[in-house]
């Protein structure tokens, strides 16, 4: 069977191709319904992040991978739910467990159908025509409560065919018969998983489309059938980032056929490759940002830093994945329970899935007590879904704020990266309260209560992580900032031209090959993408010599959706071209469109120009849009533009008109 005829990618459905007159008939439709590809900064009018699946809040739960690899059994899952039911987890919130690598005995060539690993899933030895079947296995899982995960990849075979060569474990048999990955049979092997079996979540791996090199090695020593590699780790250029994207979406489009309800969810395992940090969002509800952690301090900080600054990327059904937690392990085992704490609380405060990963049944109870801090888990699962956004940066030590649903609160969490005792002082500006007012801290760890105004000091234990409840008068009482709600953000055209490597992340020595190299490099595509508070290359935003605390940072030929459903009344703006931008010649424009009608527009910013305010009136408007046109887009660089200070409120009265003034005119 293959998938030739599947629905099309989203995003350029005129690349179907296929014989039969429903598909062309497909095609008509879905170029009918298709932006015109050559304007895409201009309104569309409607929300266009992605909507599908399950996951309005980040996932939780447990996977196999971090405790057992591919020696992973039914007993050890089943036990493992056991304890997230026993221990009040389950109850928590932690409502996932998912089966990683490891479960497969071998793909049946006579009609593609996979065979489960009977030795380890005795549960899965059904009979009958199909052979196995994990279906009395998913029946267990949802009797007790939980939703079931299974994993697979999109290439022909799964890393553990390339990595894990030792396992007893491993898939079987011929060539053919080991090639257990979706290539080739995304339609079959979806349906199976999701409409035989009943699986819920899918994590999907890209090994196959690394691994398997022509000539390589392992594809001789194994007898794989060889695939050239999409993907280059580490190299864009020689990425091939679309057919990425597109082997993805089609598995995407195979998954909402299957599960028409949305009740799935479908998490992108590539490791932060082929800029899979910009489109993600666009296409699962979880993407790897970063290779996979491992239990030491510093691979934790390099996980961490590749999801921390793309905030503005996640929101409510799609969210940066820095991988599962390697709690229990390691640098997190109980021994460890600074490291315990800040590793959790950092996950938390980024919105990462809190999936669980060590043997359960052997653990030690003060890890559950982590794990079960309803108060972390709560700013995890809260409902705006607003990524903390790191509010101070420095190598040693960090400020990450979130703001909370009802937009009243804040989540902050003191973070010290070094392994001497930092100092760090809170500003009431950094959470954007007020300076004058009283601002009271409820330690999450301790549920403490502190109140200072202005500022506080505090000295942090290495590698310690303070996170608190902030209340206080809010800067902008009537309204809000919109780097204040990342998570109401959709950021449609970032304005990259090219996916280059974001220097910003930890270079940690690299686990596996060590100092046998040049050095660690930057490896993740995303860098110069929108940022909350900063400009795209972690600046601060500055116009004419003018600071803003508070904005977004954008390139030129950019186009960010803003949701409106609070009901906001007004938009105000300073906008520019940002100081930090290195080409003087260049005018760009700012436009702000309420469901699709031009509200707002400047006249043409160079640098060194003043911040002209934008206001919009924008009562009754679902979706606003912030574009930024550049002079000459599809040549020049791209400039580094300023929407400072932007802000939505509720103020009273109608804006009457969308003129551009210069800031600071009355
Ligand atoms: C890759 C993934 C891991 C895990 C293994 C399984 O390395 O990134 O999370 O799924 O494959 O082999």
């Amino acid at each position: 069977m293959t998938d030739r005829c599947t629905e099309a990618p989203a995003h350029k459905p005129w690349i179907v191709v296929c014989g039969s007159l429903a598909a062309a008939v497909t095609l008509l439709v879905a170029q009918a319904h298709a932006r015109p590809a050559a304007d895409p900064l201009a309104p569309a009018g409607r929300w266009e992040g992605s909507t599908s699946g399950s996951a309005s809040t980040p996932p939780m739960g447990w996977n196999s991978w971090n405790a057992f690899r591919t020696e992973v059994d039914e007993g050890k899952v089943l036990g493992a739910a056991q304890v997230l039911v026993d221990s009040g987890l389950a109850k928590l919130g932690y409502n996932h467990v998912i089966l990683d690598d490891g479960w497969w005995m071998k793909r049946r060539t006579s009609d593609g159908r996979l065979q489960i690993r009977t030795g380890i899933f005795p549960s899965a030895a059904t009979g009958g025509p199909d052979g196995t079947s994990f279906k009395p296995f998913t029946d267990k899982l949802h009797a007790m409560g939980f939703k079931a995960g299974i994993y697979t990849d999109i290439g022909r075979n799964a890393c553990s065919q390339a990595y894990d060569l030792h396992s007893p474990n491993l898939p079987q048999g011929t060539t053919a018969e080991r090639e257990v990955g979706l290539d080739g049979h995304v339609k079959q092997d979806i349906n199976l998983y999701f409409k035989e079996w009943g699986f819920d979540y899918i994590k999907i791996d890209a090994c196959g489309l690394a691994d398997f090199v022509p000539g390589s090695t392992l594809v001789k020593e194994q007898k794989y059938r060889a695939m050239a590699p999409l993907i280059e780790r580490g190299s864009n250029s020689r990425t091939d980032i679309e057919a990425v994207r597109t082997r993805y979406e089609t598995v995407a489009a195979a998954i909402r056929a299957a599960r028409p309800a949305g009740d799935y969810v479908m998490s992108i395992c590539a490791w932060g490759m082929a800029n899979v940090r910009s489109w993600g969002k666009d296409v699962g509800n979880l993407w790897r940002t970063s290779a996979d952690i491992t239990p030491s301090w510093t691979s934790m900080l390099h996980n961490f830093d590749s999801a921390a600054k793309r905030a503005l990327y996640a929101g409510p059904g799609h969210w940066n994945d820095p991988d599962i937690l390697h709690i229990g392990h390691g640098a997190f085992d109980a021994a460890n329970p600074v490291e315990v704490r800040s590793h959790f609380s950092l996950w938390a405060m980024i919105n990462a899935p809190l999936l669980v990963s060590y043997d359960l049944r052997n653990g030690p109870a003060s890890l559950l007590e982590v794990l079960g801090n309803a108060d972390l888990v709560g700013l995890n699962q809260d409902k705006a879904g607003h990524q903390g956004v790191v509010t101070y940066d420095s190598d040693d030590a960090q400020i990450i704020v979130k703001t909370l649903g009802d937009g009243q609160r804040k989540a902050v969490a003191l973070f010290n990266r070094g392994a001497t005792p930092a100092p760090v002082t809170l500003m009431a500006g950094h959470m954007k309260l007020a300076d004058g007012a009283p601002v009271t801290l409820r330690n999450l760890w301790t549920k403490d209560r502190i109140t200072f105004t202005g500022e506080k000091a505090f000295t942090l234990a290495p590698h310690e992580t303070l996170v608190f409840e902030a209340t206080g008068k809010r800067q902008l009482d009537n309204g809000v900032y919109l780097s204040e709600i990342p998570g109401s953000i959709n950021v449609a055209v970032d304005g990259t031209r090219q996916p280059q490597n974001d220097p910003t992340i930890h270079r940690m020595i690299d686990p596996w090959s060590s100092t046998r190299s040049g050095g660690t490099r930057a490896q993740y595509a995303g860098w110069g993408g929108a940022q909350a508070d900063t400009t795209p290359y972690g600046q601060s935003l500055q116009v004419a010599g003018q600071v803003f605390e508070s904005g977004l940072g954008v390139l030129s030929n950019s186009r960010l959706q803003v949701n409106n459903d609070a009901g906001h009344a007004r938009l105000t703006a300073s906008v520019g071209v940002d100081d930090s931008a290195d080409d003087a010649t260049q005018p760009v424009q700012f436009y702000v469109h309420g469901d699709g009608k031009l509200l707002a527009q400047s006249a043409p910013a160079k640098l060194g120009a003043r911040a002209q305010t934008l206001t919009a009136d924008i009562r009754g408007v679902k979706v606003i849009e912030l574009v930024v046109r550049g002079g000459q887009a599809g040549t020049a660089p791209p400039v580094v533009a300023t929407w400072g200070d932007a802000r939505l409120t509720h103020a009273a009265g109608s804006v009457s008109s969308a003129k551009a003034q210069p800031a600071g005119m009355p």
